[in-house]
């Protein structure tokens, strides 16, 4: 079985009808909102939806799910969102797709955010997957030195017809670090740099992991 797949239709048995959903972004998203359309339809859901990215409100839009905006709902029930690291106190890598600023304000925003990946995602130490940071374009190559001088190889994105540029108009610097033994403090750190408009690291934000296993079986960490 696909193990994305598995932990992303688990996290939706968490929903309802009635409540505001968040939709993340990447290809384990992608299941979960494959699923919720297809509970919406059978269970005749009336919920409402806001997307982390221009991609996954596509997605939704096409699958007939409801898609709002900020200005138009209340508080957000619960997102489902992937993850490219996890570590055991559900703090994250998020980014891989590009998406981690809007990812972090739905998230924020959330009274719950469920994480869902295969269980290769699930870490020890975050930092093997270099960390996305969005900085804007005025003076990225003096934001990129200072990213760097913070101990990580920094690398600016890029797309096949140039550089990467996030759904905010801003770009994507990906710094592996190799090892974070301090999320916290690197978090602190990079988002104390002007140009910088935030990091892939979640820290304090995911309420639930769910692992999904190749077998089927799924492994659920809260906090
Ligand atoms: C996008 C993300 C994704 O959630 C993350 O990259 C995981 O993606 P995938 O489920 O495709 O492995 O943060 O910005």
């Amino acid at each position: 079985m696909n193990a994305k797949q598995v932990a992303a239709e688990k996290a939706v048995s968490f929903l309802d009808d009635g409540m505001t959903i968040g939709l993340g972004t990447g290809s384990t998203a992608y299941w979960a909102i494959e699923k919720i359309a297809e509970e919406m339809k059978k269970r005749k859901w009336k919920i409402r939806a806001i997307a982390t990215s221009l991609r996954s409100e596509e997605h939704g839009r096409s699958l007939g799910i409801p898609i709002f905006s900020f200005a138009d709902i209340g508080t957000i029930d619960i997102t489902i969102d992937g993850a490219d690291e996890a570590d055991e106190q559900l703090r994250l890598i998020k980014g891989g797709g590009g998406a981690l600023l809007r990812e972090k304000i739905v998230a924020t925003n959330s009274n719950q955010l469920i994480i869902v990946a295969d269980d290769s995602k699930k870490v020890k130490t975050l930092g093997k997957f270099p960390l996305p940071v969005e900085v804007v374009l005025f003076g990225w190559e003096r934001t990129f030195e200072k990213l760097r001088s913070l101990g990580c190889k920094p690398t600016r994105r890029m797309a096949e017809s140039g550089p990467y540029v996030s759904d905010n108009g801003n770009y994507i610097v990906d710094c592996a670090f190799g090892q974070i033994e301090d999320p916290e403090a690197v978090h602190e750190e990079i988002n104390s740099i002007t140009g910088v408009v935030d990091n892939g690291l979640f820290i304090n934000i995911a309420t639930k992991l769910i692992l999904g296993f190749e077998n089927g079986e799924t492994r659920i960490i809260s906090r």
